[in-house]
């Protein structure tokens, strides 16, 4: 399969691979040539993962990897009687390292061997760091991770250091980790793998397509959105899909930002194609994110597919997390929640008809973020070891 890396802003192209942004500062996608491609899968429910679509993948090696993809896509029986559409909710915590980033790790990180790199680097709001250090550590590769510290869920530091990854913890924001990550891979040499690297992205864009493997193509997508690597990635797949003929439509491209964290919904709002940058704040820490490096890529995604942004709360993010583990089983972090929070606003809304199919994506397990958890549901209740004391707190 013949691909090359081009700038969304000024469509210049690059046959080399290691690089992240144009001459001009745009930044990079994978621009596969669809007429290359030997499509050697078909779209029959069976074997879902990121790997079944290798031929839409753009690597030349034998890939890297821990089984990711294939995760469950429910039928969300409570979501959809109480609210009065088909909710489907794909739950990305069940990949190896409990986020959607293993998808696009197992690509990113098979191409840090391609281009004989020896150590892989990221900033992270966390999952990304877990991904990352997990997929290094089976690729033998030096795994680099800057967080912003104090500001990242509890398991996926554990996640990151117990993988072996060297973790540093900045006195700043994810935004500043992204800068200053940036730049030391630059002078060291570090393989980024951050979402500016386009070639991650593509494969998180195997969400789109096994989502049309199982129920074909539903009407909207719903997602969390932070860096905005996500949205633009699975817009990605659903385009390159329709461009191959497999598809007809694309789902309205919908997503979910915390009110504290807001800046592409600001701009959609406002019908602009660039952001301010803002200072974040909200209890969804994967997505405390205030200058997010794909947001172009991102509202792109949200016009052509005539999508919607909108913000939650993170009152209203908690109480989704809440009804998703309570009344689906399908426990998730708050940052995953945001997708269901804002399905429930934007019917409220009216902005959803009630015929729609609606696919929510979860983006990260519930045991991410422990503290959050004992914070918003209290201690268990203690008490003597006898019949009597546990019989009077039944
Ligand atoms: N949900 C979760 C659980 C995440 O960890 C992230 C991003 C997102 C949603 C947003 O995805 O950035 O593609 O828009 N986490 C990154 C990280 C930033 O470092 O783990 P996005």
């Amino acid at each position: 399969m013949d691909f090359k890396l081009r700038c969304i802003d000024c469509n210049k192209e690059y046959e080399r691979e290691d690089i992240y942004t144009c001459e001009c500062g745009g930044i990079l996608e994978v621009k596969i040539d669809l007429n290359s491609v030997n499509l050697d899968f078909k779209f029959d429910g069976n074997n879902l993962s990121v790997w079944k679509y290798g031929c839409l993948l753009p690597v030349k090696i034998k890939p890297v990897s821990l089984r990711e993809g294939g995760t469950p896509l429910y039928n969300a029986d409570y979501l959809s009687e109480k609210l009065g559409v088909k909710v489907y909710v794909k739950h990305e915590g069940l990949n190896p390292s409990g986020s959607f980033k293993d998808r696009g790790m197992t690509v990113g990180v098979t191409k840090a061997i391609e281009l004989g790199k020896g150590a892989v680097a990221c900033a992270s709001t966390g999952n990304t760091s877990a991904s990352m250090a997990m997929y290094a550590a089976k690729a033998k590769l030096k795994a680099y991770i800057l967080l912003p510290s104090g500001k990242v869920a509890l398991g996926k530091v554990a996640q990151a250091l117990m993988h072996g990854a060297k973790v540093i913890g900045i006195r700043g924001n994810f935004d500043k980790a992204l800068a200053l990550v940036r730049e030391i891979s630059e002078k060291e040499g570090f393989y980024l793998l951050n979402s500016v690297n386009p070639f991650r992205l593509e494969g998180q864009k195997t969400i789109a397509f096994e989502i049309v493997d199982e129920i074909g193509v539903p009407d909207r997508v719903i997602l969390p959105v932070g860096n905005a690597g996500n949205i633009s990635a699975i817009f990605k797949g659903f385009k390159e899909l329709k461009e191959l003929g497999l598809i007809d439509s694309i789902p309205k491209m919908t997503g979910v930002q915390a009110e504290g964290a807001n800046p592409i919904y600001k701009a959609f709002v406002e019908g602009k194609k660039d952001i301010k940058a803002m200072n974040p704040e909200t209890i969804a820490t994967a997505i405390r994110i205030g200058n997010p490096v794909n947001a172009k890529k991102a509202l792109n995604a949200v016009y052509e597919s005539k999508g919607v942004v909108t913000q939650v709360s993170d009152e209203e993010i908690i109480n989704a997390q809440k009804m998703l583990a309570a009344k689906e089983g399908i426990g998730v972090e708050p940052a995953s929640a945001a997708s269901v929070a804002g399905l429930i606003k934007l019917l409220k809304q009216g902005e959803i008809e009630k015929d729609e199919r609606v696919v929510c994506i979860t983006t990260g397990h519930l045991l991410k973020d422990p503290e959050t958890v004992i914070k918003v549901c209290g201690s268990p209740i203690e008490v003597d070891a006898n019949i009597e004391a546990i019989k009077a707190v039944l």
